[in-house]
């Protein structure tokens, strides 16, 4: 085979066959096909697709590019859940000890934040102590002994993913169905849970701008599991405001915390009961959903959720007092109340610009690698719909200095838009795909 042959065939429109995908990804990982190669056929398929097979069969090569973990041999259940990623998404920080409290076993492999949308791992890193890179043994020790771990994304795991994911960035072959798909399945099939979950964000904060994006998303990642043998449930939700009040590392984690006591902002904390209640459903462990709902709301009520949560954090090295008193959590120097200019229904929290806003107060990363301050971040006082007179509170801010406090005031008052009438808040889930 031709690596040149396999470019020209997918430039004009055919379809490759298995032992094609599986050879070129193999020949790239032994350096055999350099970048140029690879990056050239990338955007053939860029245009011209991959139908459910090759989208299925390159997935399946790139999960055999490298460690495989297989954990729904060592532990049966098991479930991964996995976000495309949004502005205050603090759910799986909530659902995955949900889940594990109810009793199915949740192994969690998770990103930093990277641009506007925030990482697991760094919201999990406000807690002293936590450590998220775990070797293969502890994570398994782990998952075992308490039904949940939560670690960093290893780099072992499905590396032609990291390889090809890092030549998409900078040859515009990102915005690609397939090969969204077959990246996020990838890392998903080398671990190796029975159950995955995916909640795929729509709406300006997020990768997918329409719903009909995001269900083609999602239908082809349920496809994915359907042909390799995990159970895998697509939920698409919006994230055309932020989840929650929330947006920020350690504030996000308090967030999580006040779900789990059944405290938390409706908007999110209904997404983190229903996300678990699907998992239940999902696993068999739950006849029906409203079974599901019960265990969930009965977990949450007896505080079994939250004690989940202080010992996941205590097994990997966290300080678990500070999930039992949040207020230990670290805590930014300045709190400044931003107000509302004028008074008037809210009518749009552009979530992107919000995040941006995040971010310059140190809270995420402009570039891979840089240093986040987890104290830092916003506290939204009102949502989508709410009604504000002018002077009332709408963003706590959360900063490092009160230069930095001001300097977003302007750029946050931007991300408003408001309404004399009353506003209507569209749904927060809007299809569930399964297979
Ligand atoms: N997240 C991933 O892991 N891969 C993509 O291609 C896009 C989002």
């Amino acid at each position: 085979m031709q690596a040149v042959e396999l470019i020209r065939k997918k430039r004009d429109g055919h379809t490759l066959s298995t032992d094609e995908i599986n050879w070129f990804i193999a020949e790239y990982m032994r350096e055999q096909i350099p970048d140029y190669q690879m990056s050239s056929w990338l955007m053939a398929v860029y245009w011209r697709g991959m139908d459910a097979r090759e989208t299925s069969d390159l997935t399946m090569a790139m999960a055999h590019s490298g460690e495989e973990l297989h954990v729904r041999d060592v532990i049966s259940p098991v479930v991964d859940k996995h976000s495309t990623g949004g502005v205050g998404d603090k759910v799986t920080l909530a659902v995955a000890p949900l889940v594990a409290a109810c009793g199915i076993a949740v192994g969690k492999m998770t990103g930093r934040g990277l641009g506007h949308t925030g990482g697991t791992v760094d919201k999990l890193e406000s807690v002293a102590g936590f450590r998220a890179t775990l070797s293969r043994e502890e994570f398994m020790r782990i998952l075992t002994q308490h039904s949940l771990v939560l670690a960093g994304q290893s780099h072992d795991l499905a590396p032609a993913d990291g390889r090809m994911y890092a030549l998409r960035d900078v040859t515009g072959t990102i915005e690609s169905i397939p090969l969204i798909a077959a990246s996020i399945m990838s890392k998903k099939l080398a671990i190796g849970a029975s159950h995955l979950l995916l909640d795929v964000k729509v709406g300006s904060g997020a990768f997918m701008k329409t719903v009909e994006q995001a269900r083609q998303l999602a239908e082809t990642m349920v496809a994915i599991g359907q042909l390799s043998g995990l159970h895998a449930v697509a939920a698409i939700t919006s994230m055309d405001q932020p989840l929650g009040h929330a947006i920020g590392n350690a504030l996000e984690m308090a967030e999580a915390i006040a779900i789990l006591h059944g405290n938390g902002p409706k908007d999110v904390s209904h997404l983190c009961y229903h996300e678990a209640a699907e998992l239940l459903v999902m696993t068999g462990s739950a006849g029906s959903f409203s079974e599901a709902e019960s265990r969930v709301e009965r977990v949450v009520r007896s505080g079994a959720a939250v004690a989940k949560l202080a010992e996941v954090i205590a097994a990997q090295g966290g300080n678990a007092q500070q999930i039992e008193q949040p207020q230990l959590l670290p805590a930014a120097p300045v709190r400044s109340m931003l107000v509302a200019p004028h008074s008037g229904y809210i009518a749009g929290i552009q979530s992107e610009q919000i995040g941006l806003v995040s971010m310059q107060l140190g809270a995420g990363r402009f570039k891979k690698g840089e240093q986040i301050d987890h104290r830092t971040g916003l506290v939204l006082q009102a949502k989508v719909g709410e009604y504000r007179r002018a002077g009332e509170p709408l963003v706590e801010i959360h900063a490092r200095t009160d230069a930095e406090a001001s300097s977003v005031r302007e750029p946050l008052l931007a991300c408003y838009s408001w309404s004399d009438a009353p506003v209507t808040v569209g749904p927060l889930v809007y299809d569930t795909i399964r297979p």
